[in-house]
């Protein structure tokens, strides 16, 4: 009795020992990491720096030792090819940096690349394996990161064909909890709004980290939008910040909260953002972005580069085409442009009329009480809904990315206590439907943006 109790004793206490050995020689073969790259959107003027932003994330988990076979990586890959990038299938996702197109290996392109399909792969989805497709497969100990790099907006991020809510999110992280699918997850988010994708709504206690490129009411942004020869943006700040930052120290002592730090200070127009489970920040970077040291990369520009609202990328892009267009194309360009202009000025008014008909309907005091108020979403079931009857009956916003700056309303009107009551969302959507088919859905523009 006596002996089994110190048999007991000791497997117990070798039992802890090793555990505490697994834990530091991360990872070993029962505990890997396993990562998701994914840039929502398409099209060289608004998508050419997310696409570079993703092929060079996997360069830098790649070399930093992630296996291959680990990282699945969806991107639209309409721009490499595209008649307008001035280098053709090449990406530079800064001045003077290395191709990352090379040996970007792509597992899902054009439209496979959506929220279903993405959260199919989280999910490990057992169908799209058996398609061939490469899904998530980390178990219990692995370590998963996550990089989403586009557009946003309050409780949403944007694939071409449509929106991934802040819910659609919260239920396929809580499904890959339950179902044993990692043992801690870091979320990397670089879209408008970021913040808002996880406040009030990740929970602190399931081993998730996330940090955002912006709080939940502002915008991200994207910079060296000023590089000779490119009419486009090649990166985003938050990208540019924390991308380097891996590759130029050693993320073997380096720490995600000090990662954090260094891309808070960095990024000098939004406010990056911490969500979940924050004691995870302690961890070495190395726990989620590869185990072996940084080589010898590309230095960052040391020259400041302008930064844009990642909002107004459309916007910018024409602007640059214009100042370099040819006689010949110089009409064509400036026609774009002003198209691009009076579409944005459509759509501010055709808002302004939507949420009118709302408020008529006694869903708020009045317009300018929405537009100029921001409420912080709490209810992401209802305006999940309310996200998915807009982009249903209204418009489609991850191409007609300049109404996602407008999104934010339509949290106000969902968090107004004196004028929005839960049951009444489904006679709101209807109102809303009616009105968007008078303001909105036949406007005759190529894409707002
Ligand atoms: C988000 O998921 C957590 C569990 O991970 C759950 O407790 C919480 O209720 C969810 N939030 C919403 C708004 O559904
Ligand atoms: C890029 O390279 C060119 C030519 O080598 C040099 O003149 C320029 O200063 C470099 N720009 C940056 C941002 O490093």
């Amino acid at each position: 009795m006596k002996s089994s109790l110190i048999y007991l004793a000791l497997v117990l206490c070798f039992g802890q020992v090793s555990l505490r050995v697994l834990v530091d020689s991360f990872p070993d073969k029962s505990s890997q990491i396993h990562a998701v790259l994914v840039g929502g959107g398409a099209g060289v003027a608004t998508d050419y720096n997310d696409q570079a932003n993703i092929c060079h994330a996997y360069h830098v988990l790649i070399n930093h030792g992630v296996l291959p076979e680990n990282i699945v990586l969806m991107i639209y890959d309409d721009v490499a090819y595209a008649p307008e990038n001035p280098f053709p299938g090449k990406l530079f996702n800064q001045p003077n940096g290395t191709d990352v197109y090379a040996g970007c290996i792509k597992d899902y392109t054009g439209n496979d690349v959506n929220p279903e399909t993405f959260m199919k792969v989280l999910k490990g989805d057992k169908e799209l394996a058996k398609k061939g497709k490469k899904v998530l497969t980390s178990g219990p100990d692995d370590h998963v990161f996550i990089y989403f790099s586009d557009h946003g907006s309050v409780g949403a991020i944007y694939f071409q064909q449509t929106a991934l809510t802040s819910q659609d999110l919260n239920e396929t992280l809580t499904y890959m909890h339950q179902n044993n699918m990692y043992g801690k997850l870091t979320f990397y988010l670089e879209a408008c709004e970021s913040g808002s994708m996880f406040e009030n709504i990740l929970s602190r206690n399931i081993n998730i980290y996330a940090i955002t490129s912006a709080n939940p009411g502002e915008p991200g942004y994207a910079t060296y939008c000023d590089v000779p020869g490119f009419p486009f943006c090649l990166s985003d700040e938050f990208s540019a910040a924390w991308m380097p930052d891996t590759e130029h120290h050693d993320i073997t002592k380096e720490t995600l909260e000090t990662q954090y730090e260094h891309v808070v200070k960095k990024v000098a127009s939004s406010h990056p953002q911490q969500y979940g489970d924050k004691s995870l920040a302690n961890l070495v970077i190395s726990q989620f972005q590869g185990t072996s040291k940084s080589q010898n990369l590309p230095k960052e520009p040391m020259d400041s580069f302008e930064r844009i609202n990642q909002r107004d990328e459309a916007l910018h892009y024409w602007r640059r085409r214009l100042e370099s267009a040819s006689e010949n194309e110089y009409n064509e360009v400036r026609l774009k442009l002003s198209s691009i202009i009076a579409g944005r000025r459509f759509y501010d008014m055709a808002i302004r009329r939507v949420i009118g008909q709302l408020c008529s309907a006694g869903y708020c005091k009045s317009v300018n009480s929405v537009l100029n108020t921001r409420s912080s979403l709490f209810n992401h079931k209802a305006y999940s809904m309310l996200v998915k009857k807009f982009e249903s009956s209204c418009i489609n916003l991850g191409v007609n990315t300049y109404g996602l700056q407008y999104m934010y309303a339509f949290a106000n009107i969902i968090e107004s206590k004196d004028h929005f009551k839960e049951d009444d969302l489904q006679l709101m959507m209807k109102i809303l439907e009616e009105a968007c088919s008078i303001f909105i859905v036949n406007h005759a523009f190529d894409a707002i943006v």
